[in-house]
C-alpha cells in the first residue's frame, strides 16, 4: 500500500518506519525542513531501540521517503496518517490547530473520485474525527464527500520501546463507521497481529476516548501508589514490599506501580489535563482525574522539600549530580520530565547540579538556544553545569 504520514516526530516517525518495514511505501512528511534534510540523508532524528537499523535498511531499500511538501508526499496514497502535535490549548484542552490546519490543505489537495483515508492516530478528544471532515469538506472542492473518509486509529506506543510496541501491538484500535475504510485499515494492520492480537473495531467516539481512557488510567495508577509511598512512610512500613504484596494479585498487575517522581511525558500530563477539561465541557465533574493531577505536582514537592530539609533548608552552595534527564530510561524525550523540574527547585534554591543521561543530553543542551520562548525552568538550566 502507499502511505502517507504527516508530522514525522516520535509517532510519525516509528509508524513510517513500522509501515515501511512490512512492505509499504511510506513517505513521511514534516514542516521542519532541517529534520527532512537530516531523514534523507540517513541521520535519524529521535532516539528509539531498534529504530535506527530499521530505517535505514528501508531507506535504502526505497521503502521509506521524506519530503516537506504536502502534496507532493500524499500522491498516489491510499492512506494519510496524521500524527501531528495535540499539545494542551488555552484552557487545558488539546489544541487542534496542527490536525485542523493540515484538514483544511488537504480540502485543497484531496480530487473527487480519488477515495483516501485519513487516519487521526494524534491523541485528539472525542468529536475530532466529524471535525477533521468538516474542516477537509468546507475548504475541499465539490463531490469531494464520497473520495475520503476519516478514521480515529490511536496510538498507544511507548516511548523506550516503541518500534516493539508498533510491531507486536497489545491490540490495534480504530474507529470508522465507513466498511471500505475498515477494510483498508484491516488489511494494513493484519501484518502486525499475525500472533492473534485483535483489531478491535469500533466507532470514531468510542476509539478516540479510548486513548484518553487508557492514559488516564495508567496515570491513576501511577499517582495512587505515589500516595501509598507517601502513606508508607509516614506509617513505617516499606512501599517496596507493599508493591510487591500487592502487584501478584492479577486483578491490580505488576506494571505501573512504581512509586517515583510523578508521570512526566509528553502524553500523561496533557492528556489527563485534556480529559478533564473534555469532561468538564460535557457538564460532568470527572474527579478522580482532578485528584490524580493534584498528586502528581505535590509527588515533586515532596522530593524536594526532603532534599531540602535535609539541609536545614540551606542548599547554598551545596552541590548535586543527577543521573537521568528523560521522562524515562531509554528515550531522548525531555517533554515534562520530572528531572529538569527537580533540578531548577534545586538551582533555585542556590544549588549547583551536574547532570547525565545517556541519551537526552543533546536535547536537554538545544533548550538553551531558545531560553527566549521556553518555560522558565529552562533559564534556569542555563546557568546549571553540564558535563
Ligand atoms: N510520543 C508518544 O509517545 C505518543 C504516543 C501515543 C500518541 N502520541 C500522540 O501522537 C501525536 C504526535 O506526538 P509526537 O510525540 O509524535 O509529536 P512530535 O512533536 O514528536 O512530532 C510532531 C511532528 O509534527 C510536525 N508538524 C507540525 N505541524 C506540521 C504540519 N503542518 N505539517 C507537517 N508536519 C507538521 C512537527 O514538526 C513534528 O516533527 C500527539 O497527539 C501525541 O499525543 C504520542
Amino acid at each position: 500500500m502507499k502511505i502517507a504520514v504527516v508530522g514525522t516526530g516520535y509517532v510519525g516517525l516509528v509508524s513510517g518506519t513500522c509501515f515501511a518495514e512490512t512492505g509499504n511505501q511510506v513517505t513521511c512528511i514534516d514542516i521542519d525542513k532541517n529534520k527532512i534534510n537530516k531523514l534523507q540523508s540517513g541521520e535519524i532524528t529521535i532516539y528509539e531501540p531498534g529504530l535506527e537499523k530499521i530505517f535505514i535498511r528501508n531507506l535504502k531499500e526505497g521503502r521509506l521517503h521524506f519530503t516537506s511538501s504536502l502534496a507532493d508526499g500524499i500522491k498516489d496514497a491510499a492512506l494519510i496518517f496524521l500524527a501531528l502535535p495535540t499539545p494542551t490549548g488555552e484552557n487545558g484542552s488539546a489544541d487542534l490547530k496542527y490536525i485542523l490546519g493540515v484538514a483544511k490543505d488537504l480540502g485543497g489537495l484531496l480530487q473527487p473520485g480519488d477515495y483516501k483515508v485519513i487516519v487521526d492516530k494524534s491523541t485528539v478528544p472525542v468529536g475530532t474525527a466529524e471535525k477533521v471532515k468538516l474542516a477537509i469538506l468546507a475548504s475541499g472542492k465539490d463531490k469531494l464527500a464520497d473520495s475520503f473518509d476519516v478514521v480515529s486509529n490511536p496510538e498507544f506506543l511507548r516511548e523506550g520501546a516503541a518500534v516493539e510496541d508498533f510491531m507486536k501491538p497489545d491490540r490495534v484500535v480504530i474507529g470508522t463507521s465507513s466498511e471500505k475504510a475498515r477494510q483498508v485499515m484491516q488489511q494494513l494492520y493484519e501484518p502486525f497481529v499475525r500472533q492473534g492480537n485483535p483489531i478491535i473495531f469500533m466507532d470514531e467516539k468510542s476509539a478516540e476516548l479510548t486513548k484518553y481512557a487508557a492514559n488516564s488510567f495508567l496515570a491513576v495508577k501511577i499517582s495512587f501508589m505515589n500516595e501509598i509511598a507517601v502513606l508508607s512512610e509516614k506509617l513505617g512500613a516499606d512501599v517496596d514490599m507493599v508493591r510487591r504484596g500487592i502487584g501478584t494479585d492479577f486483578r491490580i498487575g505488576k506494571h505501573f506501580l512504581y512509586p517515583g517522581l510523578g508521570y512526566g511525558g509528553s502524553c500523561f500530563p496533557k492528556d489527563v489535563q485534556a480529559l478533564s477539561v473534555s469532561s468538564k465541557e460535557a457538564e460532568y465533574d470527572f474527579k478522580i482525574l482532578n485528584a490524580v493531577m493534584q498528586v502528581n505536582v505535590l509527588q515533586k514537592e515532596f522530593f524536594s522539600n526532603k532534599i531540602s530539609q535535609y539541609y536545614n533548608d540551606n542548599l547554598k552552595g551545596k552541590k548535586f549530580a543527577m543521573w537521568g534527564l528523560a521522562f524515562k530510561p531509554n528515550t531522548d524525550d525531555i517533554r515534562e520530565a520530572p528531572a529538569l523540574e527537580i533540578i531548577a527547585r534545586l538551582v533555585e534554591s542556590g544549588a549547583s547540579v551536574t547532570a547525565f543521561d545517556p541519551e537526552a543530553m543533546p536535547n536537554v543542551k538545544k533548550k538553551r538556544s531558545f531560553r527566549s520562548i521556553l518555560h522558565p525552568i529552562s533559564i534556569v538550566l542555563y546557568k546549571m553545569q553540564m558535563h
